[in-house]
């Protein structure tokens, strides 16, 4: 693997909130004239800036490893984050990074960092012992991959942090489903070819906890804006096996199915209710319109013949 140059990100962890935020404004205007990093430009639009050969839409996930080989293709960056180590990058995916990145701090006012990006398998490893060992087994494996098959690995997933202007932080240990910060950096992430890889409610195809701060670069902008916009994972827009954890062994595929088909079904329910409800509540109102127009009717008529000689 290639490793280009090193770079800073703006946000520290010590201090108080409004030393907090000073210090990573000051650090990121520093980073900002010290930049050694290309412009952007054409990251988020759908090219293969480098020409690297990688393929942006790999499916990595509990049913496909990391390819083989993939390790000696890609070329990162460097990035020091704000645990104060450094994080290693995939290029093209940190040039789309900077650029969804710069439009949030000045549209949002949100400043992102990135705590955690390419991992090896070592790392991985390291990584789903310290969640076994807190959570135990079972939980581990909704919260953190098996090594070999974690999408970090790829180097195009980013575990990102944000920071606000009153010294609020989100990152991973934020798992707030309802989170309006997190809402405002998803809703831009298509933008910039970027998607939410683990959204809340698609445990059974991704086979994760929702992590709103995990997201995964494709170089396919539109690719992007179809699984934002139609709430999808990439399982789906690939049309991949789910690989939610009844799909892991023994046959229990058909576990995630059923259960795929009983949510499509609620929604189904959902919907019809949702309808029935609507149509009746139409029906009440041209009950009442109809009632108030007898009623005016009837006191027209009477005030008729109560001027009439
Ligand atoms: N937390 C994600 C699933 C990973 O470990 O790759
Ligand atoms: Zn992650």
């Amino acid at each position: 693997m290639m490793v280009a140059a090193a770079l800073v990100l703006p946000v520290t962890v010590l201090g108080s909130e409004a030393e907090l935020l000073d210090e990573a404004w000051m650090d990121y205007e520093q980073a900002e004239e010290t930049q050694d990093w290309e412009e952007p430009e054409q990251a988020y639009e759908g090219q293969d800036w480098e020409g690297t050969g990688l393929d942006y839409m790999v499916l990595v996930n509990k049913l496909n490893p990391l390819p083989d080989g993939w390790e000696d293709t890609i070329e990162t960056v460097s990035v020091a984050n704000a645990e104060g180590y450094d994080v290693e990058v995939e290029a093209e995916t940190y040039a789309a990074f900077m650029a969804l990145k710069a439009d949030l701090e000045s549209e949002e006012g949100i400043i992102l960092g990135v705590s955690s990006a390419y991992r090896s398998t070592e790392q991985q490893q390291e990584i789903m012992n310290s969640y076994v060992e807190e959570y135990g087994a079972e939980e581990a494996k909704m919260l953190a991959a098996e090594p070999g098959y974690s999408e970090h690995q790829t180097g195009l997933a980013l575990d990102i942090y944000y920071i606000l202007a009153d010294g609020s932080e989100g990152d991973s240990e934020d798992a707030e489903a309802s989170s309006p910060v997190w809402e405002r950096i998803h809703a831009r992430l298509a933008d910039y070819g970027f998607i939410l890889r683990y959204p809340e409610g698609k445990e059974y195809i991704t086979g994760y906890a929702y992590e709103p701060w995990h997201i995964r670069y494709l170089d396919d902008i539109w690719a992007a804006e179809e699984i934002m916009a139609d709430d999808i994972t990439l399982e789906e827009y690939l049309g991949a096996e789910f690989a939610g954890d009844a799909v892991e062994e023994d046959g229990s595929k058909a576990d995630a199915e059923d259960e795929a088909d009983a949510v499509k079904a609620a929604d189904a329910e959902d919907e019809a209710d949702a309808a029935r409800a609507s149509d009746a509540e139409e029906a009440d109102a041209v009950n009442a319109a109809d009632a108030v127009d007898e009623t005016d009717a009837v006191k027209a008529e009477d005030a008729l013949e109560q001027v009439e000689p």
